[in-house]
């Protein structure tokens, strides 16, 4: 397969693992660029350190492209940046904050940027900030999202309308059919994250992976809109947020809540009462924990099946 994303990141298929906290570390980034996709560190659940060994690791494991997911709102980002220029990390996913802030740093240093949007306000701010793609994620998405709520497929062709730089599309993509579709509606590639939380070389607690493989349709969320809107499974922990709500709580009472290392207890401790376990809609149709090169041959199968399929019609 070839096209605009394939010669960007220079990838065999156009797919990105995505960059997720807690869950993608160097192990699950190395064997996804090993299996002929773009793997991604999600450097927000990690102290600088800790990003720099995963590099280091990733380096190692993987002659192939990778990035760097980094989620703006967090700490220490000077320190994150300095570090993946100085480990000579190519590719850089920003996500979560204003892309005008570190593009053209990022691109100054001979760094590849793509930022993370889920509006076609936020696509346009990132085109106009001179990023080299777009990922617009819908609703369905796992983990922090949008506060308008636009689904995939409402959101692609949308974004796809009004920018012209290359396209990911991102939320509810656990399948080739699903990515055929995304790229009918515009997209010139796919960015997964659920389906890729279940894989063997993912660093989500295998308890974790489970009650995911064990989910059903219905089973997740979109909650704490309040505070920063993300997606979940639904367990005590959102029982909980539930009962709160009743009560009309302020933001202070929902912060309390929430606490501290609530998704570090959930998605990689394994405390699955307790716990935030962030995961996509399409969390009912995972059902099983495999490696990444499974997961990525049946993808890729599927969506040359689906276009035969389509084109017989
Ligand atoms: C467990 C989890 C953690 C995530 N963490 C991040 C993150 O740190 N930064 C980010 O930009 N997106 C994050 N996301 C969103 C993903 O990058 C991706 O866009 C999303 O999972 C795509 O939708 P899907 O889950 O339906 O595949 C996270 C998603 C999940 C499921």
């Amino acid at each position: 397969m070839n096209n605009r994303i394939t010669e960007l990141f220079n990838i065999q298929f156009p797919i990105v693992q995505a960059g997720m906290i807690w869950t993608s570390g160097w192990r699950l980034a190395s064997a996804s660029s090993n299996a002929g996709i773009l793997g991604l560190i999600g450097a927000g659940s990690m102290y600088p350190e800790v990003l720099r060994e995963h590099i280091q690791k990733c380096k190692a494991a993987t002659d192939k492209p990778f990035g760097v997911n980094v989620p703006m709102l967090y700490p220490n980002i000077e320190e994150i940046m300095d570090i993946i220029v100085e480990e000579e990390v190519k590719i850089v996913f920003t996500s979560a904050g204003n892309p005008k802030i570190w593009t053209n740093w990022l691109k100054e240093r001979g760094i590849t940027v793509v930022h993370v949007v889920s509006s076609v306000k936020f696509a346009l701010k990132a085109e106009a900030a001179g990023v080299d793609a777009i990922v617009a994620e819908g609703f369905e998405a796992g983990g922090h999202n949008g506060r308008d709520e636009t689904t995939s497929l409402a959101l692609i062709p949308m974004v796809k309308e009004q920018i012209d730089i290359p396209l990911i599309a991102a939320g509810g993509i656990a399948t080739g059919k699903a990515m055929l579709a995304t790229m009918v509606l515009g997209a010139d590639g796919v960015q997964i994250g659920s389906r890729f939380v279940t894989s063997e070389e993912s660093s989500a607690h295998q308890a974790f992976k489970q009650y995911v493989v064990n989910a059903q349709e219905g089973d997740t969320q979109l909650t704490l809109k309040e505070l920063a809107p993300v997606r979940l499974m639904k367990n005590k922990f959102y029982e909980e947020i539930q009962e709160l709500y009743k009560t009309a709580p302020s933001t202070e009472q929902l912060k309390e809540l929430l606490g501290r290392a609530r998704a570090k207890r959930g998605m990689f401790e394994g405390d699955l009462d307790d716990g935030e376990l962030e995961i996509g809609q399409v969390a009912g149709l995972i059902h099983e924990i495999k490696p990444v090169a499974d997961i990525v041959n049946e993808i890729v199968g599927e969506f040359s099946d689906a276009k035969q399929h389509i084109g017989r019609l």
